[in-house]
């Protein structure tokens, strides 16, 4: 058990999916995983491990934002060990030729500032997506037919931003879509010598305003709770 995770240790696979809903992680268990099993129920934030076509997988709630996903994954890395862990969530998409339901694999992730900014101080690092998880993610997606992007994404502080200014230039710099965990979660997998993804869905688009219905929600997270899967194992038919 850590603070913050009540799991057992042995119980927390060295997979992990991480949706900020821990709903969403009940209903990708349920829906994906083989004895999914509830490991962690410490303020609601819940986390299943089960097996996916064999393989043991754990899918924790990360919560909202950087500080809440740098509290899960520090536990899961450094208490569990936990060594692939892939983000599953929304995001708000930025270029015009970005659909809502479309995929987002995030090959680095812009800030503002992160949990980490106490320690890279003035350096203006990267965060950076693993390889071998951003091409296995690329062949499921395409695979699937799932119209996806990679690139730029934007981890932001704030959901209810008040930057047009700073919205305007990420748009013309390229940034496909915003969200609030993928640069964190890059930078504790670099310095714990973990791998680490964000797979997305665009949930909202900034530009047009236009957000999927929640009636539509679950299905169009379906595609991209198994690119997650097949990029963490390749492999498995
Ligand atoms: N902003 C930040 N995070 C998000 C958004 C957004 O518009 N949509 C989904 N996650």
């Amino acid at each position: 058990m850590t603070i913050h995770i009540g799991a057992q240790k042995g119980e927390i696979a060295e997979t992990v999916l991480m949706p900020g809903d821990p709903y969403r992680a009940k209903w990708a268990a349920e829906t994906f995983l083989q004895d999914a099993k509830l490991v962690n129920d410490v303020r609601g934030m819940l986390g299943f491990t089960g097996t996916w076509k064999g393989n043991p997988v754990t899918i924790q709630g990360s919560g909202m934002g950087m500080p809440s996903l740098s509290i899960y994954a520090n536990e899961l890395i450094r208490d569990y060990g936990a060594k692939t862990l892939i983000r599953i969530g929304s995001c708000g998409g930025m270029q015009d030729n970005i659909k809502i339901r479309d995929v987002i694999l995030a090959m680095t992730a812009t800030t503002l500032s992160t949990p980490s900014r106490g320690i890279l101080k003035e350096l203006n690092y990267a965060p950076c997506a693993d390889w071998s998880l951003l091409q296995a993610a690329a062949q499921a997606a395409a695979a699937k037919g799932t119209p996806t992007h990679v690139g730029v994404i934007y981890s932001s502080d704030v959901f209810y931003d008040e930057r047009p200014d700073l919205n305007e230039q990420m748009v013309r710099h390229g940034i496909l879509g915003v969200e609030m965990e993928a640069a964190e979660l890059y930078i504790l997998a670099a310095r714990h010598k973990c791998r680490a993804l964000a797979v997305l869905t665009v949930s909202d688009h900034l530009l047009t305003g236009e957000a999927l219905p929640s009636s539509e929600r679950e299905s169009s997270f379906g595609d991209m709770v198994e690119i997650a899967l097949k990029a963490a194992f390749p492999n498995v038919e």
